[in-house]
């Protein structure tokens, strides 16, 4: 205190001030972390309806993956009608009452989702939402939606081309206002609801989506069940780790775990790089027909806690060496989260993959544990790793040196 009477006022006044517990902005209503759930497209396509929607709710429950964090039921592309005298949507017979299902939904402590986009069609050719923004955005509130994910389809030939047929850059600004108008019209509902852009990623969505109140936005084209298609994805993601924070996320697109022809190898490699990624983690398989294997992946709570960490930091693309890539993800508290992955057609055992600690910033034997197999692993420079095909090495390293 004898040293303090003697400090200057400003200077004490700076030193206090200093010192004081920073004030925290507060996390982001919505999508604090990447939204999870699963979306009906991926699987059931224009094949959704009612039944199939409360299915999947059913199977959220009933499998765990609603108490491993899968909250969101969204229905994706072809439940709208016609619009009527008066500009209201209806939705088409495969969903008799969109209210009553919203409310079968939330009562079984999920949330639901829908699809709509800026031009006068859909991607499938359904109606939807331009010139009618804030009538819908009310209408999916009244009906109680927590979630909307806005597609660009007919938007280009209906606006972007016709309005600005030679000037791509007043077409990127058509599009971008397009989006603003939907925000702002879903703001305006004052229900949260979160709110996906779907644009392909054009003109580095990145850049603007939370000007325009985008809580994710599509980064690429669309994912397909096949190794090349998710492989094509992951290298796309190179560089955009910048811009991925809490409330705002890239969207590598919808999860294909469990669909097509992807091995065990690459479901686990295609999950644990959307975790690796901070990606929204939105299943899009046949819940009702999920293989074991299938849901052992999809509810691994080791590999969600790394998607879903608070601090939100998205992995970047540390090295590679041969046919192995390396990613690495800061983790809350200081922990790192490590993958590496074989993205090559062979075992790499004729050429070893040798771990470069240095080029992670790592020094010295690391304490990790395999996501995978829940085994403690001491990373050491230099040590040969030895994957499968299109399989990964998905450890976190607690207290990293
Ligand atoms: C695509 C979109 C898909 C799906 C589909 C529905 O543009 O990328 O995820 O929503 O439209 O028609």
């Amino acid at each position: 205190m004898r040293v303090l009477k003697h400090l200057p006022l400003a200077l004490l006044i700076l030193i206090l001030v200093a010192q004081a517990p920073k004030a925290r902005s507060a996390p982001p209503q919505v999508a604090p972390t990447p939204p999870m759930g699963w979306n009906s497209w991926n699987y059931f396509a224009e094949r959704v309806d009612d039944k199939g929607i409360r299915a999947a709710a059913d199977q959220l429950v009933a499998t765990g993956m609603k108490d491993a964090g899968y909250i969101y039921v969204n229905i994706d592309d072809t439940w709208e009608g016609k619009r009527d005298e008066n500009g209201v949507l209806h939705t088409n017979e495969k969903f008799p009452d969109m209210k009553a299902l919203a409310d079968y939904v939330h009562s079984k402590g999920l949330k639901i989702g829908i699809y709509s986009g800026p031009g006068t069609k859909t991607c499938a050719r359904y109606e939807a939402s331009l010139g009618h923004e804030e009538q819908d955005a009310k209408m999916y509130a009244d009906w109680g939606i927590d979630y909307l994910k806005y597609d660009l389809c007919s938007f280009r030939q209906d606006v972007m081309q016709k309005q600005a047929p030679n000037d791509k850059a007043e077409q990127m600004r058509l599009m971008i206002a397009a989006y603003d108008k939907m925000g702002k019209a879903l703001k305006a509902t004052g229900r949260p609801i979160v709110y996906s852009l779907c644009q392909y990623g054009w003109d580095n969505v990145w850049e603007w989506g939370p000007s325009v109140g985008a809580n994710l936005w599509r980064t690429t084209g669309d994912i397909e069940a096949r190794w090349q298609s998710v492989y094509d994805i992951i290298n796309q993601q190179k560089g955009l780790a910048l811009y991925a924070a809490p409330g705002h996320w890239n969207d590598p697109d919808m999860l294909e775990v469990g669909n097509g022809r992807l091995s065990m190898a690459e479901n686990r490699s295609h999950f644990s790089m959307w975790a690796m990624l901070a990606a929204p983690l939105l299943a899009g398989n046949d819940l009702p027909n999920m293989k074991p294997e299938v849901k052992a992946i999809l509810t691994n709570r080791d590999v969600i806690a790394i998607d879903q960490d608070p601090l939100g930091k998205q992995a970047h693309y540390a090295y590679s060496s041969g046919e192995v890539e390396v990613w690495v993800r800061d983790l809350q508290g200081g922990a790192r989260a490590i993958a590496i992955l074989n993205v090559g057609s062979d075992v790499n055992e004729t050429h070893p993959f040798r771990l470069d600690l240095a080029k992670l910033g790592l020094h010295g034997t690391e304490h990790a544990v395999d996501l995978w197999t829940g085994k403690k692993l001491d990373l050491t420079d230099n040590m040969p790793i030895q994957l499968a095909s299109h399989d990964i090495l998905l450890v976190r390293i607690a207290e990293p040196k």
